[in-house]
């Protein structure tokens, strides 16, 4: 099957985003998706490692399709961010390789389509369960009042997967560009958001990922981070 095709029709498996209180992560899976594929090639990554790359990618976060509306508005500082919410937070992972793998297997019963046969590859899919660990092992297990600490907190260095390891520096890196502020305020352009990732990926994401951000051209992550929702869904 012609992998472009693959990678659009994977947009199907996505359509409850559009009824859940996040649909805003459509749009952030697609865009880590184009940062990822642009990694993998100043990577010199080979074709199939690129697809499943991005297959991974597109649906990392697959699980938050299920999350609570609050989940968009609350602050983590606020009440009403319980250790529930923290919890969705923290399992999101392993979450969203489960229900992903899960859903495609009820999917390909019904439907019979190929598309649904690569998303119950539990081999190919596990990078999905690792791409909030971090590269110097800081995480909810061993330093759980750490700023920003990896989860769970099962791998650390090059144990993690590097698939696992440029969905990570991607997602930063789209979650700043995109406002999501999580660490700082106010950065949406590319100089500040790559001043940040650089800044925090060598420790987070490893230093072969964080140098093969720097290298992806400004144009073409403008490119990718400045379309808007709308344009994804067309
Ligand atoms: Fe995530
Ligand atoms: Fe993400």
């Amino acid at each position: 099957m012609e992998i472009t095709r693959i990678l659009k029709e994977l947009s199907t498996i996505e359509e409850g985003f559009l009824y859940c209180g996040y649909p805003d992560v459509i749009l952030h899976q697609a865009n880590v998706m184009k940062i990822v594929i642009e990694t993998a090639k100043i990577l010199e990554l080979s074709e199939e490692e690129t697809f499943w790359a991005a297959v991974n990618a597109r649906l990392h976060d697959y699980s938050k399709k299920g999350w609570p509306d609050i989940m968009v508005w609350v602050q983590k500082e606020d009440p009403a961010f319980t250790e529930y919410h923290k919890g969705l937070i923290r399992y999101h992972p392993a979450a969203s390789y489960a229900f992903l793998i899960n859903d495609a297997k009820k999917r390909l019963v019904t439907t019979g389509d190929p598309v649904f046969e690569i998303l119950c590859d539990e081999e190919r899919l596990l990078p999905i369960k690792s791409h909030h660990e971090r590269y110097d092992g800081v995480s909810v297990k061993t330093h759980p009042n750490a700023h920003y600490p990896g989860y769970p907190g099962d791998l650390s260095g090059n144990d993690i997967p590097l698939i696992a390891r440029m969905i990570g520096g991607a997602d930063t890196y789209e979650a700043i560009r995109a406002g999501r502020e999580y660490r700082s305020t106010g950065i949406k352009d590319h100089e500040d958001a790559m001043e940040e990732i650089i800044a925090v990926s060598c420790n987070e994401v490893g230093p072969v990922v964080a140098s093969a951000l720097k290298h992806i051209p400004k144009s073409r992550l403008d490119e990718i981070c400045l379309r808007t929702k709308e344009e994804v869904l067309q």
